[in-house]
């Protein structure tokens, strides 16, 4: 099959060539960017007179039906046609003809492909912002239902404070806020429209970039013609941000695991998302979130492999950065399939307070409050740590919580010890005095999600 540079060569490719530097098996997916792209050029040439008004016209509308017709099937993607672009442009002809040649005046593959990959990559982000607000917006009704279900929260996994399972979810609320944020700092730096770069170094028609910008929704032209055609710092930063959610999905997920376990219960995920075992008829798995923790490994790839695509080449486009499309591709795909799967599951996580609240109860959350309690006391808290740290010793040999000690015993360790240590040390009131801006305490928590909701109905 004849390509687009045929000119300068006396035979074609060998056919494993042909094969092996096709992209069109994955850069199809292009095809809409592709043609409004193309549209968009033509449009601007007719405008300034590179070519006239009519022929414009006939190229658009001849566009326009190879839009259709991708669409609806009829268009052949043989795998010898050497891109996206390639396939376009020659359609093109086919359809209306030699004018079809006229497309590419002022243009390149390599300004050409930049342009489709931002406009295709916008589209994306918005899609996995939408996603990131849904799950959000579900970790927030979630927590409306358990501000007072108390839980232990953990350091090094060790049962350490009192906190609530909506103080747990806000945690991740904040997390896949900045998530969304990064993403909007990325649209930015992706929003640049490329054309009229050529090659590389620009093109001797009078272009009008600005007006092919607006048309195409762009909020900025490039500003140099070697970089716009160069860079994909914009792809490599989705992929990171898109490997920082992936990291927040999995730290969720290794929870949803550890909890569903005989050994926790806290919580059992839905039939809907879980599967059992084909020998062990007992077993009831949480795959979705197990795979969702391994899908993580597969993006942070993706960036690695964009970042070591990169790393070497020199200005402006070299032939390797084709193979920037399906590391992205994959971790558009990957992103937006675990969101998607990860909100229901969630949402409909069965919880069990009761379990939840026994953890609390067996591990000496309480022992920070019996400290601050000797603080207030006007014991130095140094002190009162070390008493209490006794204390504990004992309760663990003697198999009894903090609470359990009689006035008696507490007065072996301190006789500044009064009856309202009961009171101070209940894990309710442990929970309720944590009210500072940001805590657990259920009032803090009431106050967080009325300001996330706020912040969510801003965004
Ligand atoms: N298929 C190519 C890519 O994905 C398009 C640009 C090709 N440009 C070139 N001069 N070979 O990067």
């Amino acid at each position: 099959m004849a390509q687009l540079w045929g000119g300068r060569f006396a035979k074609g490719n060998d056919r494993l060539v042909e094969e092996f530097h096709s992209s069109l098996s994955f850069d199809r997916r292009l095809y809409r960017q592709d043609i409004r792209g193309s549209i968009a050029h033509a449009r601007m040439l007719g405008r300034v007179g590179v070519i006239t008004e009519e022929e414009a016209g006939q190229i658009i509308a001849g566009l326009a039906v190879i839009l259709a017709d991708i669409k609806t099937g009829r268009v052949e993607f043989s795998p010898e046609v050497e891109d996206i672009h390639s396939l376009v442009e020659q359609e093109l002809i086919k359809k209306i003809g030699i004018l079809g040649k006229k497309l590419h005046t002022g243009r390149s593959r390599n300004d050409q492909v930049a342009l489709d990959v931002r406009m295709y990559l916008k589209e994306e982000i918005r899609k996995v912002q939408d996603l990131l607000q849904e799950l959000r917006l579900t970790l927030l009704d979630l927590a409306e239902q358990h501000v007072d279900t108390v839980m232990p929260g953990y350091t090094h996994l060790q049962r350490a404070q009192p906190v609530t399972y909506a103080h747990h979810l806000l945690a991740y609320f904040e997390m896949f806020g900045r998530d969304r944020e990064r993403l909007e700092d990325c649209y930015r730096r992706t929003d640049i429209m490329p054309l009229g770069a050529g090659a590389l170094a620009g093109t001797v028609f009078p272009l009008d970039r600005e007006s092919v910008a607006r048309e195409l929704g762009f909020a900025r032209i490039s500003e140099n013609s070697m970089d716009a055609v160069a860079s994909r710092d914009f792809a490599i930063e989705f992929c990171a941000a898109a490997s920082i959610i992936m990291m927040h999905l999995s730290r969720f997920c290794e929870e949803i695991i550890l909890w569903s376990t005989a050994e926790f219960a806290f919580i059992e995920v839905d039939d809907a998302y879980a599967t059992g075992s084909s020998i062990m008829p007992q077993k009831k798995n949480p795959d979705m979130a197990e795979l969702t923790r391994g899908k993580a490994g597969r993006v942070f790839g993706d960036l690695q492999a964009l970042l070591t695509l990169m790393k070497g080449l020199p200005l402006a486009y070299n032939k390797d950065m084709q193979e920037d499309k399906e590391a992205l591709f994959d971790a558009v795909d990957t992103v937006k399939k675990c969101l998607l799967v990860f909100e229901p599951m969630v949402r409909t996580i069965r919880v069990r307070p009761d379990r939840m609240a026994r953890a609390v109860r067996g591990g000496f959350t309480n022992a920070t409050d019996l400290a601050d309690y000797l603080v207030r006391k006007d014991m130095p808290f140094r002190e009162a740590h070390e008493i209490v740290g006794r204390a504990v010793i004992y309760c663990i040999e003697n198999d009894k919580d903090l609470e359990a000690l009689t006035l008696d015993e507490f007065h072996g360790f301190s006789p500044a010890i009064r009856e309202d240590v009961y009171a101070a040390i209940s894990i309710e009131n442990s929970l309720a005095v944590r009210r500072v801006y940001g805590g657990p305490a259920p009032e803090a928590v009431r106050q967080a999600i009325a300001r996330a909701r706020r912040t969510l109905a801003e965004e």
